[in-house]
């Protein structure tokens, strides 16, 4: 079988595209563009990329972007102030801090002090658990962009067993959640999981969010299972890879996402449409 690649950066531009004339409608009706402000904490290369293609999503679709670059050394309490005072400020609608921190930065405090309206990463244990009761609001973004991506190429996920493989909070965690609400039968595998190859053997669909390059073998792949790949891996030599073996999995697979051009894109086009959301959910709190 030779798979379907799914093109995540086709299917992020047709989204990105759908924002931008939500967000021109806004502006003709006399309604203000969304802002997002980016906050990064020293000058780790890949989150610097990162941010730079944030910001230039945000200039495609017409949301006003406003970028914090702070030294490595920047205070908790400092950044903490910074959050309280964007909170406060009736005119941003997206607040992100780029991970990873600096270690003396308490991430999980970072994360719930940013309000629930503003968190357009979709990290905060309210919007998680809003997700886990089925009343999702702003949702993590790679996670959504997922979903997003997979409806977009006409699959259909009710009823399908999906291997999660990875259990962060940021992604395999909400990744599990995203797809139990879209009617999987959900295992999530991590570090203890006695027999990974067994669990994406058997599996109609596996998502790989470990960040470990290879450890998904082709031929685990069930012959026509759909193949998510949202490691980033960069390897020695400087090239970007997934966590799947891509070149036997695509002999197997019906669907298959590639590293880089698959998730990724998604996720960039997920936080845009997360910030216009958090515009409109402020909007209508105040109604
Ligand atoms: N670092 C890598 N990906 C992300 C992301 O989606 N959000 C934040 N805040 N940091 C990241």
């Amino acid at each position: 079988m030779t798979s379907q690649i799914i093109n995540g950066k086709a299917i992020a531009e047709s989204l990105l595209n759908n924002i931008q004339s939500k967000i021109q409608q806004r502006l003709q009706t006399g309604k203000r563009a969304p802002c997002l402000v980016v906050i990064l904490v020293g000058d780790d290369p890949a989150s610097t990329i990162y941010v730079r293609n944030k910001r230039l999503a945000c200039e495609k679709v017409g949301i006003q972007s406003i970028a914090h670059n702070l030294p490595s050394s920047t205070s908790q309490a400092d950044l903490f102030a910074l959050i309280d005072a964007l909170n406060a400020d009736p005119n941003v609608d997206g607040i992100l801090v780029q991970s990873p921190l600096p270690a003396h930065i308490e991430e999980d405090l970072l994360i719930e002090r940013i309000s629930t309206l503003k968190d357009v990463d979709g990290f905060h244990p309210y919007n998680i658990g809003r997700l886990a009761v089925r009343q999702p609001t702003l949702r993590s973004c790679t996670p959504f962009g997922v979903i997003k991506m997979l409806q977009a190429s006409n699959i259909e996920l009710m009823g399908l067993d999906a291997v999660i493989v990875g259990v962060s909070n940021h992604v395999g965690r909400p990744m599990a959640l995203e797809l139990l609400l879209a009617g999987c039968t959900i295992t999530s595998c991590h570090r203890h999981t006695k027999d990974l190859a067994t669990h994406v053997r058997n599996a109609d669909l596996v998502v790989a969010a470990a960040g470990k390059p290879g450890l998904i073998q082709g031929d685990w792949i069930k012959p026509g299972a759909i193949v998510v790949d949202i490691g980033i891996n960069r390897l020695a030599d400087g090239r970007i890879c997934g966590d799947v073996d891509f070149n036997a999995a695509k002999e197997r697979a019906s669907f298959i996402t590639p590293v880089p051009g698959g998730v990724g894109p998604m996720t960039v086009a997920t936080l845009m449409e997360n910030t216009l959301l958090g515009l409109e959910l402020r909007e209508h709190a105040q109604n």
